[in-house]
């Protein structure tokens, strides 16, 4: 298991922030729930060919803490196409290696999904070719705050310890790249504590047209841009320096 996470954390870990699915739908005179269930059809594709792209870490933006101010009907929707995917997709999760788990509050999503997201975390777990975290009724700043109230506790802390807190996961790698589909350009409460040197990547694509060479067109650039993590030296992105020492 812990050569599976080094090996994952030698790859890239990229969070989207999935954002358009409304404006496609409307545009072509479907319903905004018609454009949920096409940007699940895009979730397959990434999700399949992440792994092929050099990334070890996928972290998608679901459903945010602020979603819930949306309309009933749309919510419930949402929280419909999250249960029938965690119901349809784990199969072929186990069978291409994909480990799933859920990041967020689970106390106020309705009833079911909770255990269904505990089910499929547990048969997914040996998954080592891909590591997909969705983030469910999520916020980075009640993650950050979160951690911060469990620190309170300890004596001691480190920038590492500080992050499993936030995380939930030890040595998770940091976020290396963040994209947002539809043309907006903010981080919208995602990955704030993960994401501190991430690169960003803003795309006109709408979330349900998103296609594999729209990531490889990101991954690109990604790999175009010179990290320097503060210093003044370039980085690779094999050699992201450890949280003590950025
Ligand atoms: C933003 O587009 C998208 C969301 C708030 C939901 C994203 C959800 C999915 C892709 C499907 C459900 C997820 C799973 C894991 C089953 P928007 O509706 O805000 O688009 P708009 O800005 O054009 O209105």
């Amino acid at each position: 298991m812990q050569s599976e996470i080094t090996s994952r954390n030698d790859k890239l870990h990229v969070g989207i922030i999935m954002d358009g699915n409304g404006r496609w739908a409307t545009r072509r005179g479907l319903s905004r729930v018609r454009g949920h269930e096409a940007g699940v059809e895009t979730i397959r594709r990434i999700v399949e060919t992440a792994p092929k792209q050099g990334i070890g870490t996928l972290t998608l933006y679901a459903f945010s803490t602020d979603n819930w101010r949306r309309p009933k009907a749309e919510v419930a929707a949402l929280m419909t196409l999250l249960r029938f995917y965690l119901a349809s997709e784990v199969q072929s999760l186990v069978r291409n290696g994909v480990r799933l788990t859920v990041i967020g509050r689970r106390d106020r999503l309705p009833e079911g999904i909770a255990t269904a997201i505990t089910r499929a975390e547990a048969a997914t777990a040996d998954g080592g070719a891909l590591h997909l975290r969705i983030a469910v009724d999520y916020s980075a700043r009640d993650a950050i705050l979160n951690a911060a109230a469990k620190a309170a506790a300890l004596t001691s802390l480190t920038r590492e310890a500080f992050s499993q807190l936030v995380t939930g996961e030890a040595g998770l790698r940091d976020v290396d790249l963040i994209i947002r589909t539809s043309g907006e350009k903010r981080l919208s409460d995602f990955l704030l504590w993960e994401g501190a040197y991430a690169e960003l990547h803003f795309t006109e694509r709408m979330w349900p047209e998103f296609e594999a060479s729209d990531l490889t067109e990101a991954l690109a650039a990604f790999h175009n841009r010179e990290r320097r993590f503060g210093g003044l030296q370039a980085i690779l992105p094999g050699e992201v320096p450890s949280l003590s020492r950025v």
